[in-house]
């Protein structure tokens, strides 16, 4: 009863916080059942409902929503980052498309290293060097291409329109702005002047980039070519010149996105789908809800001390396996069916205490080989990101998780195209066990090499409930990414709770290193917290974790919205 209390009360304040800062989260109510769209901007949720609304399918409203958020949610939506995507038909076929960065050909292992091998501060998080081969227009071509409906340069339109005829900020937006001045100036060439103006950006501003909007239209007319090749790509390697940056001709032109096989394991009788690497999302999503299945969380209740001692406790683990064992698999062999053997995670929770925290100095990465009960699968098989959810009429279901890494990349704009790069070269170990922007260590797995794709959390996820859809789900967060989308898994699953309560609820988070358990002011409750503290855990509070937007699909089969408070997530149905 009393972590119920705590629940809805953790509910409320998130609430009253986001009335105090005139931000609430546009929910739709009422009910819908041919369609919806949850993403991070009201005007991307718009374009996307539009185009659901003439007859495009959940594919063609992702595409949409994906160059509508490079323009009004720039400092994550993008043109030049990457993602992924899961998506399943409304008959059930799933699939993975992986549009993640690359590093470019003349990337080379300690690329940020100075001559002593210390790492140079910032070098791989701003400016030119950090940036990797983006995947989006190749990502969101290829999408269209296998699943699309409409023809492509309808769905491109909207997002040239609203580049054209500017957007009006919101208030977080304009704030936003004003603290990345002097960055915006610092990394680019004096001539550089996007989203610069003379006194301070505010809500209601509108903004117009022609520049983009003439490359969004190449885009349009000439599909991937359109960025990959020609005037815009000229652009960019321009652009490299500028700075440091190393992104060839060549790099771009041989950029490619990858159909991959969908992981899928099972948790309570749910099938959770989700992204095999370079994504550690799925891996870690997968292991952290089999090592919790044998614990009856809801009796446990929600974030009460044993059901956050057996969550954190695991998170530990997971993610020491994360730092060892997970990279691109094209480049280095990943033994999944290890990693996700039962017996093996049944054995890397056998240390786990109800008495004290396992220290994180006592975790290291399982040993795999014991658990070996098939072929090693091998290579080849088949606060800024941001996530969107879409359902279609039919049922069809996507699940996008898109970034350029940190808010506004690089930091630095291709002059003359009016679009940021991305800076996800960061996202590779760049020297063994140094931790990158979220704290992430790792190794060999997760080196730097020409062509490579650095390992993600990106965890664009979707379940499915005897046959049938049950739930679309994601988040930006870096390392949190992964934890946020598991604890919204279990509020749903094991708590019972509608979409947009699970999502408003606060969140928690460990991720081995450091060993500190993050928690959102009123994501735990004070007597609880104490007594963990004297059993060994080490607590932190953070600001906000994720933006977490979401659709279950209740035994009614109405569309049920959670569109993250903390940002200007808006949901929006038909
Ligand atoms: O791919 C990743 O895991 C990171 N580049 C994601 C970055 C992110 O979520 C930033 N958002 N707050």
């Amino acid at each position: 009863m009393k972590c119920w209390t705590s629940f809805i009360l953790s509910i409320l304040s998130i609430t009253l916080f986001a009335c105090v800062q005139g931000q609430v989260g546009q929910n739709v109510s009422g009910a819908y059942k041919n369609g919806m769209v949850v993403t991070a901007h009201p005007e991307a949720s718009k374009v996307g409902l539009a185009i659901l609304k003439k007859g495009g399918n959940a594919v063609d409203a992702a595409v949409a929503i994906q160059f509508a958020l490079a323009v009004v949610y720039p400092n994550a939506g993008n043109i030049a980052g990457g993602g992924f995507m899961v998506y399943r038909s409304a008959k059930g076929e799933t699939s993975a498309l992986d549009f993640r960065e690359k590093a470019p050909a003349k990337a080379s292992r300690n690329m940020y290293l100075d001559s002593a091998g210390n790492v140079i501060t910032d070098l791989s998080i701003s400016g030119h060097l950090s940036t990797g081969v983006p995947g989006s227009v190749d990502g969101m071509f290829e999408a269209h291409k296998k699943y699309g409906k409409l023809p492509w340069n309808e769905l491109v339109q909207p997002a040239i329109d609203l580049a054209n005829n500017g957007f009006e900020l919101t208030e977080r937006q304009a704030n936003e702005l004003n603290r990345e001045r002097t960055d915006f100036i610092k990394y680019n060439a004096p001539t550089n002047t996007y989203f610069l103006k003379k006194g301070a950006w505010e809500k209601g501003g509108i903004v117009v980039q022609s520049d983009l909007a003439k490359t969004l239209t190449l885009i349009r007319d000439k599909g991937r070519d359109g960025f990959y090749d020609g005037e815009v790509a000229d652009l960019i390697v321009k652009e490299m010149q500028v700075g440091k940056g190393i992104v060839s001709k060549k790099d771009l032109k041989d950029y490619h996105s990858i159909w991959r096989k969908p992981l899928i394991g099972n948790y309570k009788g749910y099938e959770i789908i989700s992204m095999p690497p370079p994504s550690s999302g799925g891996v870690a999503l997968l292991q952290l809800l089999k090592m919790v299945e044998p614990y009856d969380l809801r009796k446990l209740g929600w974030n009460t001390e044993k059901s956050i001692q057996v969550m954190v406790e695991a998170e530990r683990r997971v993610y020491a396996d994360r730092a060892a064992y997970l990279g691109d698999p094209d480049f280095y062999k990943i033994s999944l069916l290890e990693l996700l053997a039962p017996a093996y995670l049944k054995s890397r929770m056998a240390d786990f205490s109800w008495d004290e925290a396992t220290p994180s100095s006592a975790v290291k990465e399982g040993k795999l080989s014991k658990y070996q009960f098939g072929p090693a699968i091998m290579k080849k098989e088949s606060e800024q990101t941001t996530h969107f959810s879409i359902v279609d009429r039919e049922g069809n279901a996507v699940a996008i998780t898109t970034t350029l890494n940190n808010s506004y990349g690089s930091k630095v704009f291709v002059q003359g195209g009016g679009f940021l790069l991305n800076d996800e070269m960061d996202d590779f170990s760049i020297k063994p066990g140094v931790p990158n922007m979220y704290g992430l260590v790792g190794g060999e797995a997760n080196a730097i090499q020409p062509g490579k794709r650095m390992l993600s959390s990106m965890t664009p996820t979707i379940v499915e409930k005897d046959g049938d859809l049950f739930m679309v789900l994601g988040t930006p967060g870096g390392s949190t990414i992964i934890t946020t989308v598991f604890q919204i898994i279990v509020n749903v699953i094991d708590h019972d709770v509608d979409m947009q309560t699970a999502v408003d609820a606060g969140r928690v988070h460990n991720q081995w290193l450091p060993d500190t358990v993050f928690y959102e002011k009123k994501g735990i409750d004070s007597l609880v917290l104490r007594s963990l503290e004297r059993k060994g855990y080490h607590f932190k509070s953070r600001n906000a974790m994720g933006r977490v937007d979401a659709i279950l699909k209740t035994k009614w089969d109405y569309l049920d919205p959670g569109a993250d408070k903390r940002g200007d997530d808006s949901a929006m149905g038909w």
